[in-house]
């Protein structure tokens, strides 16, 4: 970008917007919005422009403690008229930074492989669970420690990209990881085959098996309190030897749907898991609460959206709306805490990416 372009140049956070056209459609956007802040008497100013694969984000710095972000997000109406979007924005405030995301969704997509995302991922050797969500808006790996998490809530309507999304997790986790071992609950049968040569892997697509496999867990989470008392130690951390155990559940309706004590089989694991070093991320398309009832909520903190049906859904997994303007295709909102989010793109894993990973 010439230098004498504009006073915007130190604005611009672009990696892939040097295409004139684009550049000046962004720089009367910037324009475009702060006027409205101005003509609404809203104290915010546009100072970053990044561009997704998905969406661009405009970042508008504002007082998070005043109630300029409240104001900003009643404009979407105005803010989708003015930037010719045929769609609403998602807006949502980025309290660390003081700033307002504002995510104008692009035109055109590019997938995002797995491939790309894992060979620049680094600086994970302080996780013990990585769990490679994806790119940011940045154009960077996100990596969340599912020992952290400890249990992760995923929704998404169906083709969303669930299963793509957590066959890039499990992929990622395995290619980093070495003390990990998986068990994939997949009833659908299809997604997660993939990994069933793997041998830390074991796939259950059987619903009784999978039932079966609970039970298994929770007598494992048993016999490893007995051996930490043995050993006069607390927890996986301080035992020797001891792989982490991570269950993935895609869909987990299904599983509620076949045996009534399912549901109690999954929160007795889950509410002895972490000092045994289990860890469940479970998907559902059915965030509605026969199925995201509040026990399974609040046993599952860490909650990630892909595009959801409706409003309702949004606010049953992330308590906050935005997930039902998601684009599909791995488009994700990670809850980093009530009201705080980090919108991901996930990445395309072929089964070919997959088994490549495998090495
Ligand atoms: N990250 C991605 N990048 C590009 N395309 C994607 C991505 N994730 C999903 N897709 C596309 O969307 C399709 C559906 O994704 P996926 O099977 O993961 O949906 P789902 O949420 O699991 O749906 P269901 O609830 O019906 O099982 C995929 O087959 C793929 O074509
Ligand atoms: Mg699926």
């Amino acid at each position: 970008m010439p230098r004498s372009h504009s006073r915007f140049n130190n604005v611009f956070n672009i990696r892939v917007v040097l295409e004139s056209s684009l550049y000046m459609n962004i720089r009367e956007n910037i324009n475009h919005l702060n006027e409205l802040f101005k003509r609404n008497k809203i104290k915010a100013k546009v100072i970053n422009v990044v561009r997704g694969v998905t969406f661009t984000r405009y970042e508008a710095e504002i007082d998070p403690f005043s109630f300029q972000m409240e104001k900003v997000s009643a404009l979407e109406d105005n803010i989708s008229h003015l930037l010719r979007s045929a769609e609403l924005p998602i807006i949502f405030p980025i309290y660390e930074r003081s700033i307002i995301a504002i995510d104008v969704v692009n035109s055109t997509r590019e997938d995002l492989s797995l491939k790309t995302v894992l060979t620049n991922t680094r600086g994970i050797r302080s996780c013990k669970l990585p769990l490679v969500l994806g790119y940011t808006v940045y154009n960077e790996p996100f990596v969340v420690d599912l020992v952290d998490a400890p249990h992760i809530l995923v929704a998404g309507t169906t083709g969303s990209g669930k299963s793509m999304g957590l066959r890039s997790i499990v992929a990622g986790l395995l290619h980093f990881t070495e003390d990990v071992e998986v068990f994939l609950i997949d009833p659908k049968c299809v997604e997660m085959s993939v990994f069933k040569d793997h041998e830390r892997v074991d796939v259950i697509t059987d619903i009784d098996e999978a039932h079966a496999t609970l039970r298994f867990i929770q007598m494992w989470i048993d016999n490893r309190y007995a051996t930490f008392a043995e050993q006069g130690i607390n927890n996986i951390s301080e035992a020797e030897g001891m792989p982490y155990i991570v269950l993935v559940i895609d869909e987990l309706a299904d599983l509620f749907a076949h045996h009534k004590d399912m549901r109690n089989d999954l929160l007795k694991i889950i509410q002895k898991s972490r000092a045994a070093g289990v860890h469940v991320i479970a998907a559902t398309q059915r965030p509605s609460v026969d199925i995201v009832s509040g026990i399974i909520k609040s046993n599952f903190p860490t909650r990630i959206a892909f595009k959801v049906s409706s409003y309702e859904d949004s606010r049953t997994i992330l308590s906050s709306k935005g997930a039902e303007r998601l684009q599909g295709k791995g488009d994700m909102l990670y809850r980093k805490s009530i009201g705080s989010f980090e919108r991901i793109q996930g990445s395309l894993a072929t089964n070919e990416d997959i088994i490549a990973t495998f090495g």
